[in-house]
């Protein structure tokens, strides 16, 4: 069997077949036992979990090494991730430089098993023998970052929505959620301190269906949020898949939906707060929090109970898009501008982020933010950011340049390549087609890492994202057709080694996309066909906003 024929995607560093002549290693549900060597019972829960259902397999206790075993082993010597997969003389090992590397290893050994291992219940008989073929492949990824951001706040995705996409996650080797949980439209996570945020917060009267140019509205209320429950069991589920949640909460812009529960943390002395609802409709909104220490507060009460539910390191805080219009008008902000000798609006948003970048640093965490976090910053260290705050570069990657040439950390989502809002043809059937042409051949030709950067600055790349708005995405289906198939090919972009330029083969990836139709089909994702959309799957009579002609690469 060739690479292409198994599809494996993201492609591995490499793959050696071993003896033409093998046979391979026979799996069925009489023979196949699995051994978890210590540390890796999770993995094993999660392999046993997942073929048992796709394929009837009940991968009884084995011994370490035994024939007929799928052994998992952890080997210290290999990089954290990176693992080696060997089918051969009937038996099947995965060895992890940790158990990460052991769960990729596994979901390599889930595609090489066929569709059918993607699937909730066996369709074929739990007597189905398979064989595997023998080979030997080495895998580690490129990047330690390998996110997805889902936009909770503009449509809720109940919770068994991503936890299908923690699985999809891990079925491409990728291991970032950033979950983006509140914004001017919605709040949707439960603060015990602040009630409001969700029973105000966390619903809207209407939506405006389409671009906000469009006449439509969804006369629908929508809404919902994640209980702390519900958040700890998503983190726990991601755990598991060796997966890290980011929270976003956004501030000092996009928080209409926190002034609507809370009207205090507005420029009460520019609007009348009182009279603001949640967001109806899209855009960037000139309603943002007032850079008082009532909001400094608050938000530092907000985050002490996101720090309790989110283990990771990094907390994302947004910064992005915030209009200064208000604090302009506003005689509170401008009297902070003065009693702390800043120069203008911009390097009072600086201040704020700062502040909370420091807050974040006090207590072992690190801020991330949207690249308007450098901006007002540019006369202070740093580029004003507190030390060990990172910057996700979306306008484009010259955010990151400047990040990475002051000393921080970068996560690359150029909304020219990776915003999976953005259509991905220019058919004029596309479902509600936003802003330039993103095909899937644009996104496997990502590249996250600027030309330019000495390797100095490359080291600053953690990695990347792709990054799903979901203005016009109303539900799970509209937000797996924007998803996939360009996740599959972010995935390579993000996991696999960089081949040169010229040798970056579309062709070659397109064709291994065929076996990997057929495990995203099993999975019930309403990826977008090659062929385009299906009806179903279109959205005639709703206003997008096309953009003609190639993207600006910034
Ligand atoms: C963003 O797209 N406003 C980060």
């Amino acid at each position: 069997m060739t690479d292409t024929a198994v599809g494996l995607i993201p492609a591995p560093r490499r793959v050696e077949k071993l003896r033409p002549d093998d046979a391979g290693v026979p799996i069925d549900a009489q023979h196949t036992a699995l051994a978890a060597g210590p540390g890796t019972e999770g993995v094993a829960r999660l392999l046993r979990a997942t073929l048992g259902q796709g394929l009837g397999l009940p991968l009884p206790d084995g011994e370490v090494g035994d024939r007929d075993t799928i052994t998992l082993r952890i080997d210290g010597a290999l990089e954290p991730e990176g693992y080696r997969l060997t089918v051969a003389d009937h038996r099947v090992e995965i060895v992890g430089g940790t158990a990460a590397g052991v769960l990729w290893g596994a979901q390599t050994l889930r595609q090489l098993l066929g569709p059918d291992a993607f699937r909730r219940a066996p369709v074929r008989g739990a007597d189905t023998s398979r064989s595997l073929p023998a080979l030997a492949v080495e895998d580690g990824p490129r990047f330690a970052w390998r996110g997805l951001m889902l936009d909770v706040a503009r449509h809720f995705m109940p919770k068994d929505g991503v936890f299908a996409y923690l699985d999809l996650l891990a079925a491409h080797k990728l291991n970032v959620l950033h979950l983006h949980l509140t914004d001017d439209q919605g709040w949707r996570i439960e603060i015990r301190r602040y009630p409001r945020l969700t029973e105000t917060g966390g619903w809207r009267e209407r939506t405006k269906l389409g671009h906000r140019a469009s006449p439509l509205w969804d006369e629908r209320p929508h809404g919902g949020y994640y209980t702390q429950d519900d958040i700890r069991e998503i983190v726990a589920y991601a755990a598991e898949r060796h997966i890290t949640v980011v929270p976003e909460i956004d501030i000092p812009g996009h928080a209409q939906a926190a002034i609507a529960a809370y009207p205090e943390l507005g420029n009460t002395d520019v609007i009348d707060t009182a009279s603001l609802g949640v967001w109806t409709t899209w855009g960037i909104n000139p309603n943002v929090l007032s850079p008082t220490d009532t909001t400094l507060r608050f938000f530092e009460n907000v985050l002490e109970e996101v720090l309790e539910l989110f283990p990771g390191t990094f907390v994302h805080i947004g910064g992005d898009e915030c209009p200064k219009e208000q604090w302009k008008a506003s005689p509170a902000a401008q009297e902070r501008i003065r009693a702390l000798g800043l120069a203008d609006e911009d390097e009072l948003q600086s201040w704020f982020i700062r502040h909370f970048g420091r807050w974040l640093g006090d207590r072992g965490r690190r801020l991330i933010g949207w690249d308007e976090i450098l901006e007002g910053g540019s006369s202070r260290p740093a580029g004003g950011l507190a030390p060990g705050s990172a910057v996700a570069s979306w306008r484009g990657y010259a955010g990151g340049t400047a990040a990475a040439r002051a000393g921080h950390d970068v996560v690359m989502c150029p909304e020219q390549q990776v915003y999976f809002d953005h259509r991905q043809d220019p058919g004029a059937d596309e479902p509600v087609p936003i802003g330039y042409v993103r095909t899937l051949e644009d996104v496997y030709r990502f590249e996250p890492v600027p030309p330019e950067f000495t390797d100095a600055e490359a080291e600053r790349v953690l990695g990347a994202q792709a990054n799903v708005w979901t203005e016009v995405m109303e539900d799970r289906r509209r937000v797996d057709y924007q998803t996939f198939p360009r996740l599959a090919a972010f995935a390579e972009a993000v996991w696999s080694p960089l081949p040169p330029p010229s040798t970056r083969d579309f062709a070659e990836f397109n064709g291994r996309m065929e076996a990997h139709y057929a495990r995203l089909d099993a999975l019930g994702v309403s990826y977008r066909p090659p062929a385009g959309p299906r009806p179903w799957q279109r959205r005639p009579g709703i206003l997008g906003r096309p953009i003609e002609g190639p993207p600006p690469i910034v």
